[in-house]
């Protein structure tokens, strides 16, 4: 397969973002914006305790105070119909289903009020007893208490490592980390008839979100019309219908009027999911000259008493290096949180900050570049499959990232160097995450005026697919990008996969592409091969007196894939400052380096990878989610006491692209990006630490009192 398209993109400085005048100037509107006439608010009220059962709900307060059309709770909800499908062990929380309390903070009330003030004061005035049962809250206090998730992964001998001639052996750990999006979870559901219902839903699945509502409520699912064209941020965060939608539709039901229902920054932390908190493990053995001889890597996660959430904590360590012996196992620990969901870099993320720290490590222990130690076990195949790469140019983006940050003025001793009276370091770290491609559907309708619609239901969480989608299109039909008008964000429109999983260029990219193929073709047979552009394509439908053409295409994967393993890789750099006293770091450079394929939009990609080095950055640095485990209760769920990094931590940060076509996964040789941008910081600026003062942080997040 040819990439026959978006040279010229890619070697350009590509379309600015076409939506983003409407973003910054607050044109574009958001779930929650939404003008819906005789619109009520609902409010949740969430347990105080953080295990046991409800013994009485006191409601009478809050449906006597002003304004309150009704207050929600198990006792009074009208029955859920999927709720009511025996379901067997472990399942997703069903909200108002019974006295049970799982964690702290779980919804156990919805006042609906005629003003969000008023539903947000009688939600204060619900009151609960309870029966208490014991809880644990703490990871680390129960890791003996893991459960094996999955089998175990053995390649050759297990602990091979343990007969290397040079070995590590270390424990790391991360935190919880909330994806904490900028746009708070918002839903309006309204119905419009008693089994016909329209939400305007902050989600990262149009499609996923109507079949959840539709069987949840036993709904026809065409009668179910999902509305998301904005999403302000995800991050996996809106990739599951959650109980609090599932709770806004049921509350609409209850007042027969459309309710509004906004989480409050503090529901962030216990309503939507989180990277959870990890324990891990891993053993790195090597031969004198460099070779790996094997790894261990035992990892165990959080998750709720309720429901199993599972991740790739240890595939990377099965994946990234050409290392014949390799066993991994992970874990499962229950405690009484909520479910936690995949945060970008789901799994891979955790696991890369084990892996590449403890590659540092060990190429501390060999007197190595850690570049060269990794180029050393280059994987040429993949280890796992054994399968050819369909793309790999990991080498390539090494050598980029080295010459941009100017490793060769890294001293491999650590403590070695200073500026201005601060410790300086360098260190780096490689990611990786699958590259995918599924089946999306894509109508493409070219207009007498010339201009091309295209539409299909995607949401864009942020990375930019209407610019990308764009530039394909435009590309691909030879019109200039302000003829093409891309629309998502609509279930009525055709179907289109979750936004997730780095896929949706890759998945929605080539069915736009297929689909403005088809319609070029449908045109020149129209008017027997005469030129296209967008004048042209006008004139041919005149001629032939047509309103419009138009074509609609499903495009699937390209089989010939299966005999290939698709993956995307990254390499960070970090340059750090660490404060010989205070233990302050502050990030002087960083640059991440990408082989995502062809870059389709060179504008929104760059930006897409800053965002990931960014948010890696406060993996690395600052983002830790706390519960006190006396009680099990957050304290830091708000925006004060949980930092995310600000302009001001990240003074340079700048992203590289090795921007190589892969001939299999798409026409377009893309592959995903919005994972790799994240997976493998952590472990950079972990190691640039080390390079700057000596001291090994395997504790995320690498806090001053660590450093000290
Ligand atoms: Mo993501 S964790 O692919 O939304």
């Amino acid at each position: 397969m040819e990439n026959k398209i978006l040279k010229k993109a890619a070697n350009t400085d590509g379309l600015s973002r076409i939506d983003g005048r409407m973003k910054v100037t607050g044109r574009a509107k958001y779930s929650a914006e939404y003008d819906i006439k005789g619109v009520t608010y609902g409010v949740l009220a969430g347990s105080t305790i953080t295990s046991g059962n409800i013994k009485t709900i006191d409601t009478k307060a809050a449906e006597n105070a002003p304004g309150v059309l009704a207050v929600i709770t198990y006792l009074n909800a009208p029955k859920i119909p999927g709720y009511q499908d025996p379901q067997q062990g472990k399942g997703a929380l069903k909200i108002f289903y019974d006295d049970k309390v799982y964690f702290n903070g779980q919804p156990i009330a919805l006042v609906i009020a005629d003003t969000f003030e008023r539903a947000l004061f009688a939600a204060s005035l619900v009151k609960a007893t309870y029966t208490t049962a014991p809880f644990q809250t703490d990871l680390r206090a129960n890791l003996t208490n893991g459960v094996a998730s999955g089998k175990d992964y053995l390649r050759g001998q297990a602990e091979a490592y343990k007969m290397a001639p040079v070995k590590i052996e270390q424990e790391y750990l991360i935190p919880t980390d909330v994806h904490n999006p900028m746009e708070l979870h918002a839903i309006i559901a309204k119905w419009d008839a008693d089994d016909k219902l329209t939400v305007y839903d902050k989600t990262q699945g149009i499609k996923s979100t109507q079949r959840n509502i539709a069987n949840t409520f036993k709904l026809n699912p065409d009668n179910v019309h999902v509305l998301s064209p904005f999403v302000g941020g995800a991050f996996g965060a809106a990739l599951r219908t959650w109980p609090h939608e599932i709770a806004a539709v049921l509350a609409a039901k209850v007042v027969k009027k459309p309710v509004k229902l906004v989480l409050s920054r503090a529901d962030m932390f216990t309503s939507v999911g989180y990277r959870p908190h990890t324990w891990q493990k891993i053993g790195l053995g090597a031969t004198a000259d460099g070779k790996l001889v094997g790894i261990t890597h035992l990892a165990a996660g959080q998750t709720s008493v309720y429901e199993n959430f599972t991740e790739g904590v240890v595939n990377i360590s099965q994946l990234m290096y050409a290392c014949p012996n390799v066993n991994t196992q992970y874990k499962l620990v229950s405690l009484n949180v909520n479910t936690p969901t995949p945060m970008r870099g789901p799994g891979e993320a955790t696991g890369a900050f084990a892996l590449e720290s403890a590659m540092d490590e060990l190429a501390y222990e060999l007197n190595m570049d850690p570049i060269e130690f990794r180029l050393r076990n280059y994987a040429e195949t993949d280890p796992q499959s054994g399968k050819p790469y369909s793309s790999k140019f990991l080498s390539d983006a090494y050598k980029l990232g080295a010459d941009a940050i100017g490793w060769n003025k890294r001293n491999p001793k650590p403590g070695m160097v200073t500026e201005n009276g601060w410790l300086s370091g360098y260190g780096m770290a490689a990611g990786m995450f699958g590259a995918y491609r599924s089946s999306a559907t894509v109508v493409a309708r070219l207009l007498a005026n010339g201009t091309l619609d295209i539409e299909t239901a995607v949401t864009d969480i942020g990375p930019g697919t209407g610019t990308a989608m764009t530039t394909i299109a435009s590309e691909v039909m030879g019109i200039p990008a302000d003829k093409v008008n891309f629309k998502l964000g609509d279930s009525a429109m055709p179907p289109s996969p979750t936004q997730g999983g780095s896929s949706i260029t890759s998945t929605v990219g080539s069915a736009v592409n297929d689909a403005c193929a088809a319609l070029k073709d449908k045109l020149k047979e129209l008017s027997g091969n005469a030129e296209g552009g967008s004048s042209g394509y006008a004139q041919i439908l005149q001629q032939h007196n047509l309103p419009q053409v138009e074509v609609s295409v499903t495009s699937k994967g390209n089989p010939e894939m299966s005999k290939y393993a698709g993956y995307s890789w990254s390499v960070h750099f970090m340059k750090v400052l660490v404060h010989p006293t205070t233990g302050v770091v502050k990030i002087d450079k960083a640059l991440s380096v990408a082989d995502c394929g062809t870059v389709v939009s060179h504008k929104t990609a760059r930006s897409q990878m800053i965002g990931g080095t960014i948010m890696g950055t406060g993996m690395g640095l600052m983002e830790e989610a706390l519960i006190d485990h006396r009680y099990g209760r957050p304290v830091n769920n708000n925006f004060a006491d949980y930092h995310v990094p600000v302009q001001a931590d990240i003074p340079q940060v700048e992203a590289l692209f090795v921007n190589k076509p892969d001939p299999y996964l798409n026409p377009m040789g893309a592959k995903g990006m919005g994972e790799i941008a994240t997976i493998g910081v952590a472990a950079a600026i972990a190691n640039a630490v080390f390079n700057a003062k000596g001291k090994r942080i395997r504790d995320l997040p690498i806090t001053p009192d660590k450093v000290m």
